[in-house]
């Protein structure tokens, strides 16, 4: 994208900086809002399913600044990711710190992915919110997968779910609303205690059927779409096995090259990235060690409709969305603006 503001978007600039003046003391003070909050304040599935399609197709037109992720490493299994991104034409500006460590669960009954979210005044740059990241995360993930799934394979009866964590429950959520046709879901998780919950916690919402796979290779052979959403490991685990995958599916990682067999991507007709510098920076750590497969285009780009999609039935397609900031600030500044309205939060002297 160009680095000059437009006329029209530095007046929308100043229009919204008047307006944070009434609201905060800009400069002295910033907005903190709790995890608690930020649900309060939040959009629901349906609202962030509309913001993430704007924030796919301002990535799809370039529309954005959006460096691919840096990051720290303590330990060689887990990441801190700063994550900042700059959209003008939603008034999002600002940078999530989330970090991903995937033995907090088991080691220390706490979650593996945790953040905050800072959001700035785009004319002045001065920072105006810090608000829990965890939630907005785990809205936003199956959201796009959801618009992947909905124009990719708009018509599939069946979907299946690797993971039945934090973003196992969400993708269920999700996928419903993008996928009209769904018959029955399949899910798996090696802790059968979490696909429990999943359905429990869907239950009431959800009407499609949902069925416990006996394991990966059942999952795989009965779905038509299926997302995973499990561990992140430098090293893949490689638990679905390419001769399980058939033509006409659609995969959709969440959880990078963990959870596939390096060579699915290579077979696919189609292996579709939301972010190619993204993926490349994880090459570059180490993440794929036998090399990214050719990249087609980027999810953005599909939504947008700037790059065909599925354009026969018998395309394997793999769409990996590792996730992208341009997502991030979009949503925070939607939570922001309802909890301005709504009177959330307290003002923190900077
Ligand atoms: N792409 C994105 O934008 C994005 C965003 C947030 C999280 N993530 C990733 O998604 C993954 C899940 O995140 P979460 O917050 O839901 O975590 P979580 O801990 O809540 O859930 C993970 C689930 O995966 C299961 N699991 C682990 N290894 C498995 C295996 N080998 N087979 C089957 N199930 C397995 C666990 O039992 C757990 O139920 C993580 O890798 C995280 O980094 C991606």
């Amino acid at each position: 994208m160009s680095y000059s503001a437009t006329k029209l978007q530095v007046e929308a600039f100043q229009k919204e900086h008047d307006e944070l003046g009434t609201k905060l003391n800009l400069g002295k003070e910033v907005l903190w809002l709790t995890q608690e909050e930020c649900i309060k304040a939040g959009p629901n599935v349906e609202e962030t399913i509309e913001l993430i399609r704007q924030a796919l197709e301002a990535h799809g037109k370039k529309e954005y600044e959006m460096p691919a992720k840096i990051g720290i490493h303590p330990f060689s299994d887990v990441f801190f990711h700063a994550m900042p991104a700059y959209v003008p034409n939603n008034l999002a500006c600002g940078m999530k710190w989330i970090e991903c460590f995937p033995r907090n669960p088991s080691e220390y009954d706490l979650p593996q992915t945790t953040g905050l979210l800072i959001l700035n005044d785009i004319l002045t740059g001065i920072p105006i919110a810090v608000m829990d990241s965890a939630w907005l995360t785990a809205m936003r993930t199956p959201a796009v997968t959801a618009l992947a799934a909905e124009a990719l394979h708009p018509d599939a009866k069946t979907f299946g779910m690797f993971g039945c964590g934090v973003q196992g429950i969400g993708h269920i959520r999700y996928i419903t609303k993008t996928l009209k046709n769904l018959e029955k879901i399949f899910i798996y998780d090696v802790n059968d205690k979490s696909m429990e919950n999943l359905i429990s916690e869907v239950s009431e919402e959800v009407s499609v059927p949902i069925v416990k796979a006996s394991g990966p290779e059942e999952l795989v052979k009965s779905c038509e779409v299926i997302s995973s959403a499990t561990i992140i490991l430098l090293g893949p685990l490689k638990v679905v096995k390419k001769e399980w995958v058939r033509k006409g599916q659609t995969i959709l990682p969440c959880d990078l090259n963990t959870f596939w067999e390096p060579e699915i991507c290579r077979m696919a007709d189609k292996y579709i990235v939301d972010s190619i510098d993204e993926h490349k920076l994880f090459e570059n750590m180490g993440y794929f060690p036998d090399g990214l497969a050719d990249i087609t285009c980027e999810t953005g780009e599909v939504i947008a409709g700037l790059h065909a999609g599925r354009t026969n039935e018998n395309e394997l397609i793999v769409c990996s969305n590792i996730g992208i900031s341009v997502s991030d600030v979009i949503m925070g500044k939607a939570i922001l603006d309802r909890a301005f309205e709504m009177g959330l939060g307290r003002k923190v002297p900077l």
